[in-house]
Formats: C-alpha cells, sequence, structure tokens
C-alpha cells in the first residue's frame, strides 16, 4: 500500500520535471533560501502531489524545488512534515519514500533546533553526528515492505561518515565554525521544560528539536546516505534566559542562513555522485 502510493507519487513527480536528481535537501524552519537559488527551478506544491499529506507550518512554504546548483541537478523541499501536526509517521516520511523512488541517493537534512550544549551559541551550526529518539515513536513502526528495506535496520551510521568529512572540510574552508553533536527528538508542538532538557543533556543530548529524525531513520532504512546539519537558533530551555517562541526561532534562523546556505550551497557542489 505504501509502497503503491509511493510510486503514484513518484509518477506525477516525473511528470512534472525532467529532473533525475541524485540528492535531495529537505530545508528546515527559515533555511528556505537555497531552494531560490536553484536555476531554472520547476516548483511542485505539495498539495498537488498524490497522496502528500495537507499541512501549513509558519516558515515553511510546503513545495519541491527542482532545479540545478551550478549545473547539478537538486531536488529541496521546501518546507516538511511533522508529527505534532496529527500526522502519522509514514505521512511525516512519505516524501523521503518519494524522494527514493525518484532515484536520490544522497539526503541532507536540515532543522532548526534548541542548544543543549552550553559550549553552543545561538546562531550556531552543528553537523549531526548521532541522534537519540526520545519520541518513544518509531518511523518504521508498521507493516514492512521488503521492496524499501529490512525489518530490523542497522543504525551504527545513519549520518554518513564520509559526509560529515566533506562537510567538516569545507566549513574549515569556507572560515564558518561548525559545532558537532547528538540531536535529540522532542515531539512537541510545545518546547521541552526544563526539567526535560537537563534529563536530556544526561542522556548525551547536545540538541533538542522537533523532526529530522524519523526521516533520517527512514532514508537509512531506504539504503540512502544522510548529512545532517541543525542550526542553533536558541539556547533549550532552562539554559536560556528568556521564553521561546516561534517568530524568534525564525528570526535565528534567518540571521544564520547565509552561512547555512553557503555551507550547504559548497556541500552539494562537493558531494561525489554515484
Ligand atoms: N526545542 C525544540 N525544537 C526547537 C527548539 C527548541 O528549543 N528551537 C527550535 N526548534
Amino acid at each position: 500500500m505504501l509502497y503503491d502510493k509511493t510510486m503514484r507519487a513518484a509518477a506525477y513527480i516525473r511528470e512534472k520535471t525532467a529532473y533525475r536528481p541524485q540528492i535531495a535537501v529537505i530545508l528546515g524552519s527559515g533555511l528556505g533560501s537555497l531552494g531560490e537559488q536553484l536555476q531554472e527551478p520547476d516548483y511542485i506544491p505539495y498539495a498537488d502531489i498524490p497522496g502528500f499529506p495537507a499541512s501549513a507550518v509558519a516558515g515553511h512554504a510546503a513545495r519541491f524545488v527542482f532545479g540545478k546548483l551550478e549545473g547539478r541537478e537538486i531536488a529541496v523541499m521546501q518546507g516538511r512534515f511533522h508529527y505534532y501536526e496529527g500526522l502519522s509517521m509514514q505521512e511525516v516520511c512519505f516524501p523521503v519514500y518519494v524522494l527514493h523512488a525518484l532515484g536520490v541517493e544522497t539526503i541532507v537534512i536540515t532543522n532548526a533546533c534548541g542548544g543543549i550544549n552550553t559550549e553552543f551559541s545561538p546562531g550556531d551550526l552543528m553537523l549531526i553526528e548521532d541522534h537519540i529518539n526520545l519520541m518513544g515513536v518509531n518511523s518504521l513502526i508498521g507493516p514492512n515492505d521488503e521492496r524499501f528495506g529490512l525489518r530490523f535496520p542497522d543504525m551504527t551510521e545513519v549520518y554518513d561518515r564520509a559526509l560529515r568529512r566533506l562537510t567538516l572540510d569545507t566549513a574549515k574552508e569556507l572560515d564558518i565554525p561548525l559545532q558537532q553533536g547528538v540531536y535529540a527528538l522532542f515531539s512537541g508542538p510545545c518546547y521541552e521544560t526544563a526539567a526535560e532538557i537537563r534529563a536530556y543533556r544526561a542522556f548525551g543530548a547536545d540538541a533538542v528539536g522537533m523532526s529530522t529524525v524519523p526521516e533520517a531513520t527512514a532514508a537509512n532504512y531506504l539504503g540512502m546516505h544522510v548529512l545532517g546539519i541543525s542550526c542553533i537558533t536558541n539556547m533549550a530551555t532552562g539554559i536560556a534566559k528568556k521564553a521561546h517562541s516561534h517568530e524568534a526561532v525564525l528570526a535565528a534562523a534567518e540571521r544564520s542562513g547565509e552561512r547555512f546556505s553557503r555551507l550547504l550551497k559548497e556541500v552539494l557542489l562537493r558531494m561525489p555522485l554515484l
């Protein structure tokens, strides 16, 4: 069922664009500007694609952009689906299945998140080394279709080591500071309590957010190469001196957007094609 639904959505997209990218990027809240930098873009609103859930989170354009980055074909997701919208995990991850069906081998997953590691500051970029799923819900729960992957996928290296190396080297060359750390998933939509953040820190989390882990888990299952980059938009509850607001998160992501897009663009151009 998921398989047929995935193939239908992929067939629709193949009709709407001639691009056949090997690389895709999911852009997080306030980080959508890379989508505007693609040449000869084809825009495909999620709402037009059969099987796609309806979604309207502020700061998310809710469409695919297929286009070229200096000649290299890329698919960009401006906006993603979240579990806190009341969607199933299968719906949250549906675009990843569709991108895989379209031939995408490498996916860059980005997000805005809160910093738990006190060495971090708002505005920092963080390379995701690994994650902790604190939500108690796994995005692969449900009947398994062997055409997609194994029932019990290994998670030793969800975030591709070679892509992390490439990103660290690129950041160094561009003189863009890049933190590294473990991203913890919280369901949202409320922000965490101070006690929750203390607990997550003890668990080994460096940052916390409401996305990325479901899609990274699905992409790893599908055999894709995954790179994760976070923008620390605020320090997490109890570490931050003031209350959180979504507007402040978006504004902070946009302030880091230039550095973020510069790094991302260069990494995308340097990624090996298979
Ligand atoms: N917590 C969870 N998600 C977030 C945060 C946060 O502090 N900031 C941006 N997204």
